[in-house]
């Protein structure tokens, strides 16, 4: 990369998605300075950058652009681009924002990974509103190639293309989100699939490794190569419409959350954490699970690249 289309890039939080976010950037070449108060965190980065160079088989030398600071402003000196990946609570992540106002140029844009709090409310009060934008990363953000990339009601075009150059350069698949909507596209269409299938299990039309078997086995399949509306049009968007007219009717429109998720919540049923949530798991079998996702993507991502020359 020349001096150029090197990018001076600065990352709040250096947690689970920081450090990805970072890992990714400074991968293509850019500098990258991530503002991480937790000593612990600051600690244990380079050990969990270094497990991402095994994953990815890469080129260690990329940690020589990347670096760790206990403040804010050695972090943000310089930065073209800052992406905030801090705890998802809008005081904080205003207050960050306000912060850095302070310490870059006017036309440095400010990205929130924010997964679910707009990006208006988290720069409503800064002076340059234009450059403020969501760029919501996927996890791990260093495997999965999709960004939305959200745009918000004071958002410049110039600032939505900019980040989208970036992140395609990076090698990820950024998309264009034009209304900053809660849940934005993916996580409305990820929880729209989920509340079916809660209900599915709660009113015991099947179990819940069944529904898991569904969708990877099954429309899971072919997700990766075919998307919903290319399989409208394969089929035919009058198919499409007869099965509406005759299944719409019977999804599930529970209001809110259904009480069959709030069962497993007040029984301390949370998931992996705790042995059982939706299915019952053993340490071994969490684990498996962990490993197959990760080697998945891990493969996904050298194919990609293998594919891309690099
Ligand atoms: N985890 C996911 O799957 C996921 C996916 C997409 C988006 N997100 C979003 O990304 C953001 C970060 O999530 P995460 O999972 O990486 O959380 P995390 O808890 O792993 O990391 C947050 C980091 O921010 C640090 N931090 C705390 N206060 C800070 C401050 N004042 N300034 C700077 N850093 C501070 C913490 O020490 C921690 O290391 C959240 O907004 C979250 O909603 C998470």
């Amino acid at each position: 990369m020349d001096a150029q289309t090197q990018q001076k890039i600065g990352i709040i939080g250096g947690g689970l998605m920081g450090h990805g976010i970072a890992y990714l950037l400074a991968a293509v070449g850019h500098e990258v300075a991530v503002f991480e108060p937790a000593a612990e965190l600051r600690d244990t980065l380079p050990q969990r950058l270094q497990a991402i160079v095994e994953l990815l088989d890469d080129d260690p030398a990329l940690f020589r652009r990347i670096c760790a600071h206990d403040a804010l402003v050695p972090a943000m000196r310089d930065a073209t681009f800052v992406f905030e990946a801090a705890p998802e609570k809008l005081p904080l992540k205003q207050q960050i924002f306000a912060e850095i106002e302070k310490y870059v140029a006017p036309e440095t844009i400010l990205a929130s990974n924010s997964s679910a709090i707009p990006s208006t409310e988290i720069g409503r009060h800064l002076r340059h509103r234009e450059r403020v934008l969501g760029t919501h990363f996927w996890n791990p953000p260093h495997l999965v190639p999709l960004v939305e990339v959200i745009q918000n009601e004071k958002t410049s075009a110039e600032t939505v293309r900019a980040t989208m150059d970036l992140l395609r350069d990076a090698g990820k698949v950024p998309v264009h989100v034009r209304r900053d909507v809660p849940g934005f596209v993916g996580n409305r269409l990820q929880h729209a699939m989920k509340r079916e299938a809660i209900a599915l299990v709660a009113s015991g039309v099947c179990d819940a490794e069944t529904i898991d078997t569904v969708v990877r086995e099954g429309f899971g399949a072919r997700t990766a190569v075919l998307g919903p509306m290319e399989q409208s049009d394969l089929v035919g968007v009058d198919l499409t419409l007869d099965i509406a007219e005759v299944l719409y009717k019977h999804l599930d429109a529970t209001p809110g959350p259904h009480p069959f998720l709030r069962a497993k919540i007040k029984a301390g049923k949370l998931g992996m954490k705790t042995g059982e949530g939706m299915r019952k798991w053993t340490p071994e079998q969490a684990d498996a699970v962990r490993r197959r996702l990760s080697r998945f993507l891990a493969a996904q991502a050298k194919a990609r690249k293998a594919g891309l020359g690099k």
